[in-house]
């Protein structure tokens, strides 16, 4: 068993992991994408599926995410289990639904997989982070958060304005992934996203995900929420900046008002 010490020490340490990891992931990011979807390359070793690949990664957000939660000291209290069903939300949809949807848009008609796959290599490292990942989020909510004394008022007012920020970023990012899931013709090929958020960025998806991990920040109101927030900018928006360098390269009638994905600023 470890002492109360050693796990303090490991909550914080992997804390610190976030914002030390945050600022090499943007710069690097900037250089060189993650290999796969559009910015797929040979040399990152075997694929899998892009399904599977998601089914997997993003898995320790569930199991591991539920096992921390249940050894903590709040793990009964109403807020923490209130957060922890928000967390869950988000990851439900991610780790079950969303490759579900790629399954059966892909099996309707094979030809709009994602022929490249998807390296196992770059899913292994997606599933390390989700398990830091998974670990903080949980072990906060569960253990350390001290909001569990907090008055009501303070704690309510930034549940909720938080929870709207949510809400309202994972509505964009799940339309924005369901239309560019159906969007790929018969050929299997890219189209141009057109309609909606389509309109004002070049990635909607990202930019949702971004709002509600903002949101996510202001309802926990702690470090780990911050850190997770900014680790979640670090990986988007240079891969944000790249796919809309892609489109812009690829068709030539692409739309030069859009931004990147923040709207009208980046
Ligand atoms: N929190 C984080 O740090 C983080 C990190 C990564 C991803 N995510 C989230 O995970 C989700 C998926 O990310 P992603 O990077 O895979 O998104 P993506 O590149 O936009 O792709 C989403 C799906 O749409 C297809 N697609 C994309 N653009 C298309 C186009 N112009 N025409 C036809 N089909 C198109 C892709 O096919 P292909 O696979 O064939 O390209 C893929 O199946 C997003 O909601 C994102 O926010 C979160």
């Amino acid at each position: 068993m470890l002492s109360s010490s050693d796990d303090e020490t490991i909550f914080h340490y992997s804390l610190l992991s976030f914002f030390i990891i945050a600022p090499p992931t943007f710069i690097s990011l900037r250089f060189l994408q993650a290999p796969y979807g559009k910015h797929y390359r040979k040399g990152w070793g075997p694929t899998i599926p892009p399904s599977l690949a998601w089914f997997l990664m993003e898995s320790p957000t569930i199991w591991f995410t539920l096992l921390i939660f249940s050894i903590g000291q709040h793990n009964s209290n109403l807020r923490s289990i209130l957060f922890i069903s928000v967390f869950l939300f988000h990851y439900i949809h991610r780790t079950i639904i969303y490759p579900l949807r790629l399954h059966l848009n892909n099996n309707t008609n094979p030809k709009k997989s994602s022929s490249k796959g998807f390296p196992v290599s770059v899913a292994a490292m997606a599933f390390g982070f989700n398990l830091l990942n998974g670990y903080l989020q949980s072990r906060w909510i569960s253990h350390y958060g001290n909001y569990v004394e907090e008055s009501d008022w303070l704690f309510w007012g930034r549940f909720l304005i938080g929870l709207m920020i949510f809400v309202f970023g994972m509505v964009v990012n799940v339309r924005s992934d369901l239309s560019l899931v159906k969007l790929k013709g018969e050929d299997g090929g890219y189209k141009i996203p057109r309609g909606g958020w389509f309109e004002i960025v070049s990635c909607p998806n990202y930019f949702g995900e971004i709002v509600e991990w903002f949101g996510w920040t202001v309802m926990i109101w702690s470090w780990v929420g911050f850190g997770f927030f900014l680790y979640t900018c670090a990986n988007l928006i240079p891969r944000a900046h790249a796919n809309d360098i892609w489109y812009r390269e690829k068709f030539k009638e692409y739309p030069k008002s859009r931004k990147a994905v923040i709207p009208y600023v980046y």
